[in-house]
């Protein structure tokens, strides 16, 4: 017998045709060592590719956390010192996050904790991109009753911000229409630059920016006509009904609800109603606040004593 008839053990290879004559056994094409390695190697690749897609996945999912938490602390100078360190952190986690600025007095504790902390060298905001929630229609920058005057003063111009980096509400303008295009401008930037973490104060009614009770929370940034009772209320800052504005813009709940991580926050015992409904899940179109409560992603509560005087435990998740 040839060679070719046996097999690796010298065992004969038969076979039987279609007449029923036994014939050589066709022994089956082994494939060649080369792409046997080379399929091994593809299928690693193939595993890698779905592990690596599996992780990233993984990691996306981890960072979209979804929490809501809330901390009391004793005094508002600990509540700032706390949201201080957290934002920097942030910051230094991401060098280019942005940030919505909240506005009112609320802030301005932290505004002082922060850029004590830069000048200190501790803390840089030079690729921060900062961004407002509301203002007054009809002002320039540089009127000192304008939001865009007031946040420069308080906090950025104290601090490496560029000036590129800053984008604040327009509050200039003539008239409604001016005001709605300014407002437009604003959603078409937002679109753009999603708020990595928006910075919120509120209301003793649970307003949010210019958003008052009972509002609608579908609106992204709009322009609000003041009722007459805020007008009354702001005219003791501007001297008279007559120089008070007619006006505001503001972004809308659920612009807020877009920012991806929201931080709260609240001192002195007028809050307390507007901070026990938030933080105990009272979803209500009085309170403007209370739509925190829909935010997909991370939220953070803090108040001092006594805006958490209504709220029992002093670090709960809700
Ligand atoms: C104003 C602003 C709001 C702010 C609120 C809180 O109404 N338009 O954006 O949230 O004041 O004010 P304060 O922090 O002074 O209590």
């Amino acid at each position: 017998m040839e060679e070719k008839d046996k097999n690796q053990n010298g065992q004969e290879l038969l076979d039987v045709d279609e007449k029923g004559q036994t014939i050589p056994k066709k022994e089956e094409k082994k494939p060649a060592a080369g792409s046997e390695t080379f399929t091994h190697v593809l299928l690693i690749f193939l595993a890698c590719v779905l592990l690596g897609l599996y992780l990233k996945i993984f990691v996306f999912y981890k960072n979209v956390e979804k929490t809501k938490e809330y901390h009391k602390y004793k005094t508002a100078d600990d509540m700032n010192r706390n949201i201080g360190e957290t934002i920097i952190r942030f910051v230094k986690q991401k060098p280019k996050a942005r940030i919505g600025l909240a506005s009112g007095s609320t802030p301005e504790g932290l505004y002082k904790y922060l850029i004590n902390k830069y000048e200190k060298g501790e803390v840089s905001f030079k690729d921060v991109e900062f961004f407002s929630i509301d203002g007054f229609c009809g002002l320039s920058k540089s009127d000192k009753n304008s939001y865009h005057y007031a946040l420069t003063n308080s906090f950025l111009s104290k601090i490496d911000a560029q000036e590129k980096n800053i984008h604040l509400l327009k509050e200039e303008g003539n008239s409604i229409v001016d005001f709605e295009k300014n407002a437009e401008e604003y959603n078409a930037l937002l679109a753009e630059k999603p708020i990595d973490l928006q910075l919120l104060s509120f209301g003793e009614n649970g307003h949010i920016g210019f958003n008052e009770p009972n509002t609608d929370f579908d609106l992204l940034t709009h322009v609000v006509k003041l009722t007459d009772d805020k007008r009354k209320d702001k005219s003791k800052i501007f001297g008279s009904l007559e120089k008070t504005p007619e006006y505001a813009i503001t972004q809308g709940v659920a612009s807020v609800l877009q920012a991806k991580e929201v931080i709260a926050f609240a001192k002195g015992s007028g809050k307390a109603k507007a901070v026990n409904d938030l933080v105990n899940g009272v979803f209500t179109k009085n309170s403007p606040i209370t739509a925190l409560i829909n935010h997909n992603g991370k939220v953070t509560v803090c108040t001092d004593e006594e805006a958490g005087k209504n709220v029992k435990q002093y670090n709960k998740k809700f």
